[in-house]
């Protein structure tokens, strides 16, 4: 990119169609790779021998690839002793994701230490990318496994430059998606999986996903090339690999069912003004999984989101509330018991690969979900595109940091170049 003549938008984007059109995804500008995504598996572009290939060659020799920055920044670790950082940016849909992986696949292949052990550090690094995206991604309308969190995976290493850790970070699970989705979107893959696991679908009273409130809200049930019965299969080993045992994987799976039974609760306007009871028999029936699934009392579950607690200096006043707030009750729970889970698995997904408290330094790669703008943008979206718009400040003044140094030591004669700045979107939201 910095070879163009002219470096400016048209000729930016001209080069990089160009080059898309020879199948040339990756173009550096700088010390920064543009990946186009190429919507298409392209096998040949990520197997061993190219890992071979961009394996210690200085950065620039060979094509631009996602290999020669993971391999420039495990250098510079091993070389300058210093932790380094892969920020993977880009609107939701351009492949942050798979990109992320691809340099975690790198990573693990450089520093990976013996094969053969099929619970190795690195394997587990890596199969906890499939764990994490059956609970917390989603088909949305840009992306059929979109992630709907963010992710920072901080690799560690050894004196002698192998893995030796490896911790994961997670950021703004999107919880409204547990109990609403729209037309063509949805919800995260793990009910669609347990859904179609046959006997396991049968043991927790499941059935297609269309009899599920929060599943047939949009008529979106199966993706194009996923059979979810294997993807399930696919989430139970990726959890025998991470150390999940086999009780706790029972457990996870009574409580994603738990949620699916919850969301079928209807309620009824009660005798009394302003109080709501159980709809019917068909509601009792899922009353009564729901809670026999996550092991609670019926009654007390029920009057839980039928009844409103007061907290007053006096003492606790109970009250009743009427159908609609009983379903907010409803969906509350719902939401909240599933963000636990997703948290309870990034907790024993670290604690089963491990962290090294004593590793030489650390390669960290942040995936951050992109930004999206919906007709209606809830206050979920708001946070996720305002972490955007920090990533994209702290990404522009690091950019011309760097430059303007370069500058200086090549005593180049320059003057401030003016950018597009979304400081004053920031402000907005941060100034107080
Ligand atoms: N390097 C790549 N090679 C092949 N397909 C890709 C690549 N990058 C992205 N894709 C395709 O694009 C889809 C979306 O990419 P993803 O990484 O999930 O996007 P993002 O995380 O930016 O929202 C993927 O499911 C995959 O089909
Ligand atoms: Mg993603």
């Amino acid at each position: 990119m910095t070879k163009l003549v002219y470096l400016h938008e048209p000729g930016v984007l001209c080069n990089l169609a160009l080059r898309y059109r020879l199948n040339e995804i990756y173009t550096y500008t700088g010390r920064i790779l543009i990946a186009v995504n190429p919507f298409a598996k392209l096998p040949h572009m990520y197997d061993m021998h190219m890992m071979e290939q961009y394996r210690g060659v200085q950065f620039g020799e060979l094509s631009p690839h996602v290999f020669a920055i993971a391999d420039a920044s495990y250098r510079a670790m091993v070389s300058e002793n210093c932790s380094q950082s892969i920020l993977v940016s880009g609107e939701s849909g351009a492949g942050k994701t798979e990109t992320t992986k691809l340099i975690m696949r790198y990573l693990t292949f450089v520093g990976g230490r013996a094969i053969g052990d099929i619970r190795s550090v690195e394997q587990q690094v890596l199969e906890s990318n499939p764990l994490l995206e059956a609970f917390g991604n989603a088909r949305t309308v840009r992306n059929d496994n979109s992630s709907r969190f963010g992710k920072f995976v901080e690799i560690q290493f050894n004196k002698s430059g192998r893995i030796s850790g490896a911790a994961v970070r997670t950021y703004l699970l999107e919880r409204s998606r547990v109990v609403q989705i729209s037309e063509s979107e949805r919800n995260y893959h793990c009910f669609y999986q347990l859904c179609a696991s046959g006997k396991d679908a049968d043991k927790y009273k499941l059935a297609h996903p269309q009899n599920f409130y929060y599943l047939n809200q949009s008529h979106m049930y199966e993706l194009e090339g996923v059979n979810d019965a294997e993807e399930y299969l696919k989430t139970r080993r990726a959890m025998d690999i991470v150390g999940i045992c086999f009780s706790d994987q029972e457990a996870i799976f009574r409580i994603v069912a738990a949620i699916l039974h919850l969301g079928n609760i209807e309620f009824s306007p009660g005798k009394e003004f302003d109080s709501s009871v159980i709809k019917d028999e068909k509601c009792k029936f899922h009353l009564q999984m729901a809670a026999d699934l996550l092991m609670v009392d019926v009654n007390l579950l029920l009057s839980t989101m039928c009844y409103r607690t007061i907290k007053t200096p006096e003492g606790n006043i109970i009250k009743a509330v009427d159908s609609s707030a009983a379903v907010i009750g409803r969906d509350t729970l719902a939401k909240t018991v599933y963000a636990r889970l997703f948290d309870w698995l990034v907790d024993n997904i670290n604690k089963s690969i491990g962290q090294d408290m004593e590793s030489r330094s650390q390669i960290g790669v942040l995936d951050i979900y992109g930004f999206e703008c919906f007709k209606y943008n809830s206050f979920e979206q708001l946070c996720i595109n305002f972490a955007n718009e920090k990533l994209q400040q702290h990404f522009n003044k690091h950019v011309f940091k760097m430059e303007q140094e370069e500058y200086k030591t090549e005593e180049i004669n320059w003057s401030y170049i003016d950018f597009v700045d979304n400081q004053d979107i920031l402000d907005l939201i941060e100034k107080v």
